[in-house]
């Protein structure tokens, strides 16, 4: 396990925005409140937040106000919640309960339950457009990065591998990953930077890329070894459903290992950033411990 960074999670970022979160407004008209209720059922229940408070912490780290990425911060939360959803309904992992809660479909149904991710994913594009307090040619730049992450070439492309099950070796598996969540994870980062006024991107993709690949491999870990109370969501599903992780392919202990290398790579990369790195170090570590 990584000994000697500072591990403290910028707890100030996560009421930044579970604030902001709670205030999001979807429109007044009564004849969607049940549509906007399943979203917010989502939303609201309580994630770790990791892709917001990345934008936020990186966003500060090059001394610019987190205050001017929050909306932004709060399209990542939007668009990781729909992939949420979507990934528990029954033709995906067929999940009943995430974050705690009995899973969206299962409230709502499924019918709902779609529209509540798709509804959620265009509204991120919303928030960005309307709230994110940038010149034009910013929030162009963000648009495109997260379309990229999210779409074929990123998050909805691993999805696809992972529900067919074509990760038959290391490669595959590494790509799987970096695909469906790593994508992501890097993307929040390069929003943060681009929003603290970064020049050259390429070490916090290489941080970031690095950092959403340990994130899911610790996330194998915790579906074989985690606590179902503890996670807010069931365990021992992969398996269950022969997927294929980084459990599956090279068993618990060497899992580990590869987290540790993982995490030691992460944080070797950091030292390529400028600005203040802690709450990155910080939340890296986070990653690599958590149980949760
Ligand atoms: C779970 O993500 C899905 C993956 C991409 C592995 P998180 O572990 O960030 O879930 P929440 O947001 O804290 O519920
Ligand atoms: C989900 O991966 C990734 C996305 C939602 C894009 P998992 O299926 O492993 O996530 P959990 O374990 O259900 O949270
Ligand atoms: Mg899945
Ligand atoms: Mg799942
Ligand atoms: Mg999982």
């Amino acid at each position: 396990m990584p000994q000697g960074l500072p591990d403290a999670y910028p707890a100030d970022l996560l009421v930044l925005i579970e604030d902001y979160l709670a205030a999001a407004d979807f429109g007044p008209d009564r004849r969607s409140a049940e549509l906007v209720n399943a979203m917010r059922y989502s939303l609201l229940a309580g994630g770790k937040r990791i892709r917001p408070v990345l934008v936020l912490a990186t966003t500060r780290s090059l001394g610019a106000d987190p205050v001017t990425a929050l909306a932004t911060a709060a399209a990542f939360e939007f668009i990781h919640t729909y992939s949420l959803i979507h990934d528990d309904l029954p033709a995906i992992d067929n999940d009943t309960l995430r974050r705690g809660r009995p899973t969206c479909h299962v409230v709502y149904g499924e019918d709902i339950a779609i529209l509540a991710g798709d509804g959620l994913f265009a509204e991120a594009f919303t928030l960005l457009v309307d709230k994110q307090p940038s010149p034009p040619d910013m929030v162009l730049a963000l648009i495109r990065e997260i379309a990229h992450a999210t779409g074929v070439r990123g998050m909805v492309g691993g999805q696809y591998m992972d529900v067919v099950g074509r990760a038959a070796n290391d490669e595959d598996l590494r790509l799987l990953h970096a695909l469906k969540t790593g994508r992501l994870i890097s993307s929040a980062v390069v929003c943060g930077a681009l929003l603290g006024g970064a020049v050259d991107l390429a070490p916090y993709r290489a941080f970031a890329g690095e950092l959403g690949l340990l994130f899911q491999i610790v996330d194998d870990i915790l579906d074989e070894a985690g606590d179902e109370a503890e996670l807010g969501k069931s365990v021992g599903k992969d398996k269950a459903q022969d997927k294929t992780t980084y459990v599956s392919l090279y068993g618990l202990e060497q899992a580990r290992e590869l987290a540790d290398a993982s995490y030691a790579r992460a944080v070797a990369h950091l030292h390529e950033l400028p600005g203040h790195t802690d709450d990155l170090a910080a939340i890296a570590t986070h990653i690599r411990r958590r149980t949760r």
